[in-house]
């Protein structure tokens, strides 16, 4: 197994050693890559000779290699840049490619942790901020820095977390234990907007708590996960990569660029059934106003995929106010879907803003789970024990031998 070991120019470079050290100790090799401004706070040397490979600094130290950054991408199965600057975050953010480090990080397709550090009031800039919430959005691995006494004399977060962090952070990554390991997850969470002028819209009171909770537990439990959100008030779940997307017919496009791939869809979204026909360019004046708003359906995401899929395992919501099984058992079959989610929203607790909710799992075969009312979190969970329960494929029972 190979990592890239990214080292960018702080006072905390040297603690990349002992992280390069650990790593080693778990049968890792490492590929040392430094920012010219790395090589001013630790030697090359350091890192060359612990690592046994020739530390990577500018884009052409290699004329012989055909292009080393992309054979480097294709090599490794995790970039980890401890510590990371704020500059490089911010390159990596906005994809500015003017060094190995920075034009790496927009070649390689494995999974990417940072471990920022950097003075705190860096740290705590809104642009730091905002560049984390890009790199996070992305499915980027942040390891948190610690707070406490600066080299810069000042105090709180911003130094660079222990190398056992790091590295304990990098295995749990390149060893995920967890039983979806390996599977990859595409959910959909949240309303979606359907516009009618600039001003004007329809939705949904769904927050998305649900489909985010799915898709924390599904990284918890090792699988590669992209989660597909209409807007919500969340943060993105750590480690997962999270698209933003507005309408059902964005929500639509975005899961239709990904699903063939995937091993299960979650579609716990809310999508508007229906969308008005016409956009108004400009805001709807009270005079010109009409009684009505024409709508025309909107695509069923859940639906389509249904009649194409392949060996994905299909898993949709369905939110009912009556007959709350026999409707659910109903859209699972018409749906084709392996697993349906009920939820009855004809009581006062609708479960939409709560934390919490009740639900009935209800399988292919009819089978129905009744759940208590409990968090979304464990909703979450139990879900995800009845996927791998449909995963596991179906055990044959031993054939009787005829004499
Ligand atoms: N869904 C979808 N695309 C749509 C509408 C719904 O993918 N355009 C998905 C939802 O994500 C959810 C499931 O379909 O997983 C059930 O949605 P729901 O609104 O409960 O059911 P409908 O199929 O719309 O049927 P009805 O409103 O008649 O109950």
């Amino acid at each position: 197994m190979k990592v890239v070991l990214g080292v960018t120019g702080c006072i905390g470079a040297y603690k990349s050693a002992l992280v390069l050290r650990l790593l080693q100790q778990h049968g890792i090799e490492i590929i040392p890559v430094m920012t010219e401004s790395a090589t001013q706070f630790l030697g090359p040397l350091t890192l060359e000779k612990l690592s046994g490979n020739r530390v990577i600094t500018g884009l052409f130290d290699d004329r012989s290699a055909e292009i080393e950054h992309i054979s480097v991408a294709r090599s490794s199965q995790l970039l980890l840049v401890a510590p990371a600057t704020a500059n490089i975050l911010a390159k990596f953010a906005s994809g500015i490619a003017d060094d190995f480090l920075s034009t790496l990080y927009l070649s390689t397709t494995t999974p990417v942790m940072v471990a920022p550090a950097m003075n705190v009031e860096m740290w705590n800039h809104p642009a730091t901020r905002r560049n984390l919430e890009i790199l996070k959005e992305r499915g980027v691995l942040v390891v948190e820095p610690e707070s406490g006494y600066q080299a810069c004399g000042e105090e709180g977060p911003g130094r660079l977390a222990e190398p056992e962090v790091i590295v304990r952070a990098a295995l749990a990554v390149l060893q995920p234990a967890g039983s979806l390991s390996g599977k990859q997850v595409l959910v959909t969470a949240g309303p979606t907007i359907e516009d009618i002028d600039p001003v004007r819209y329809i939705s949904n009171r769904s927050s998305g708590k649900m489909g985010y909770a799915v898709a924390a537990e599904a990284a918890a439990r090792g699988a590669r996960v992209v989660l597909i959100s209409g807007p919500t008030n969340l943060a993105p779940p750590g480690g997962v990569e999270t698209v933003q997307v507005r309408s059902a017919a964005e929500m639509n496009e975005a899961v239709e660029a990904r699903w063939e791939r995937m091993d299960v869809v979650v579609k716990a979204a809310a999508v508007a059934d229906h969308t008005p026909a016409q956009v108004s360019p400009q805001k709807i004046k009270k005079k010109e106003s009409s009684q009505s708003i024409e709508l025309v359906p909107t695509v069923d995401i859940l639906k389509s995929l249904g009649k194409r899929k392949t060996s994905q395992l299909l898993v949709g919501f369905a939110a009912e106010s009556e007959r709350v099984v026999e409707n659910a058992r109903l859209k699972c079959q018409s749906k084709g879907l392996d697993l349906i989610v009920a939820n009855d929203i004809s009581g006062p607790e609708a479960g939409f803003r709560s934390d919490q909710n009740e639900v009935v799992l209800i399988d292919r075969t009819g089978h129905a789970e009744f759940l208590p009312k409990m968090s979304k979190a464990d909703v979450a969970a139990r879900i995800w024990d009845a996927i791998e329960a449909l995963l596991k494929p179906v055990e044959v029972g031993s054939l009787g031998t005829h004499r």
